[in-house]
């Protein structure tokens, strides 16, 4: 890509064709470049900048039985988190999606910014095995459910299939 790209944010659309819409211009993104952390940071300030009622989106890479912060917009946030902790973890261990409609219900939530009440957590697989996590907070009660969760798996797909991951992750 080159020259300015113009997010269109998507907040008076119905989920599933501001998702579209957003993965469309994902495409568009990182159709020409190949490099896993630039596009995992430019998928991150995409959905950030796109999406209304966000505090929070980032990655966390999976290193041995650790997930490491990765590229990420919105309040400095913890740096590890093993594996079965908090919602990053049981989705990471777990290897599914996980909503939460209120982080304080959430057993071994991990806190990072105190605004934060609701949260979904895509676990991110390549070649059969997970790599990592796409997060998302938002300052909203049940701000996501299976659209956005819907909407989130397809930017997963993009982002694997235009991006070389491997060297953000050890085994
Ligand atoms: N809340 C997450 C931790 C990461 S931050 O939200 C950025 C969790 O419980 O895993």
């Amino acid at each position: 890509m080159r020259g300015m790209f113009v997010v269109q944010r998507a907040s008076d659309v119905p989920k599933p064709s501001a998702y579209r819409q957003l993965n469309e211009q994902l495409d568009a993104l990182l159709a020409d470049e190949r490099d896993g952390l630039a596009n995992a940071a430019n998928t991150a300030a995409l959905l950030y900048e796109g999406l209304p009622e966000l505090n929070w989106v980032g990655f966390y890479f999976l290193r041995g039985d650790t997930l490491v912060l990765g590229p990420f917009q919105g309040k400095v946030a913890c740096i590890r988190i093993a594996l079965g902790r908090g919602v990053c973890g049981t989705a990471a261990q777990e290897c599914r999606t996980v909503i939460v409609p209120d982080v304080h219900a959430f057993p071994g939530h991990i806190a990072c910014d105190s605004a934060s009440l609701s949260e979904i957590v895509v676990p991110l697989v390549l070649d059969g095995k997970l790599i990592g996590v796409l997060d998302l907070d938002s300052p909203v009660l049940g701000r996501f459910d299976q659209q956005d969760a819907d909407g989130l798996a397809t930017t997963v797909e993009l982002l694997l299939k235009h991006s070389d991951l491997s060297r953000l992750v050890e085994p």
